[in-house]
């Protein structure tokens, strides 16, 4: 297979059809832009069926997305398309970056969701972007941006129900979408690497916090969460 891409969690291949590509997910861990990494054997397998099981959700609820079909346990196939070059970032409930920015607790509730912009650029550290400053780099424009807010909208609309009838509560999470045949599509992966994910009765941290913060059995909340999703799923 001819790769494409190696990111920090992933690598991109050549599909064998035009329009498509392999998504193989990796066991590698890092955080803040690279500079903590770690090999944690089996985290891509679950990060992988996690993503899966909400993009297919997703999809069932009119969320277009790049899933074309599931490969095997770390791989899938997906439709290429032109990543927009901003993450999008999702909160309900102040944690993270945005505690830290504005001196709020963690936990505190949110008066109305938020939805921020990143520059997907490594080398510049991901900075924050508002609207005009995507417009006037070029980066998207007024319409793909209020497209994207409203698809980030909706899905977190669906991820909070479905977290909470796996007794999750869904604090924040990361987005990303591509241009594919003229329209937007989710794209990337919906994981614990990518969410902040609170059990509903203890706040007990189950995504990547663990590791950013050394807090120790970081797969164990990975596999929590795999389990109760499946429980809702099926
Ligand atoms: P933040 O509080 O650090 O800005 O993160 C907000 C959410 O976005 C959190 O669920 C983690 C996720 N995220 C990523 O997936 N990748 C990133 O590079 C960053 C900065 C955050």
């Amino acid at each position: 297979m001819k790769m494409l891409y190696e990111g920090k969690s992933k690598i991109v291949y050549a599909g064998e059809e035009d329009g498509t590509c392999i998504i193989k997910y990796k066991d590698t861990a890092t955080a803040g832009n690279g500079a903590k990494k770690e090999d944690l054997p089996g985290k891509g397998r679950l990060n992988a069926e996690i993503s899966n099981l909400i993009f297919d959700y997703l999809a069932k609820n009119g969320v277009k997305t790049h899933l074309i079909k599931v490969i095997d346990d770390t791989a899938v196939l997906a439709k290429s398309a032109e990543i927009v070059m901003v993450e999008v970032v999702v909160r309900n409930v102040a944690a993270g970056g945005f505690s830290a920015k504005y001196g709020v607790p963690e936990g505190t509730p949110l008066k109305n969701t938020v939805v921020e912009f990143s520059y997907k650029s490594d080398e510049l550290g991901d900075p924050m972007i508002n609207d005009s400053q995507i417009t006037a780099l070029g980066i998207s424009t007024k319409e793909e941006l209020e497209t994207l807010k409203s698809m980030a909208l909706r899905i977190d609309e669906l991820m909070t129900e479905l977290f909470k009838k796996a007794g999750i509560r869904l604090i924040d999470f990361k987005l990303e979408f591509g241009r594919a045949d003229g329209e937007i599509i989710l794209c990337d992966e919906i994981s614990p690497d990518s969410c902040r994910l609170w059990d509903a009765q203890t706040d007990k941290k189950m995504d990547k916090d663990r590791f950013r913060r050394d807090l120790g059995n970081v797969l164990d909340g990975y596999r929590d969460v795999l389990a109760r999703l499946k429980s809702v799923l099926n």
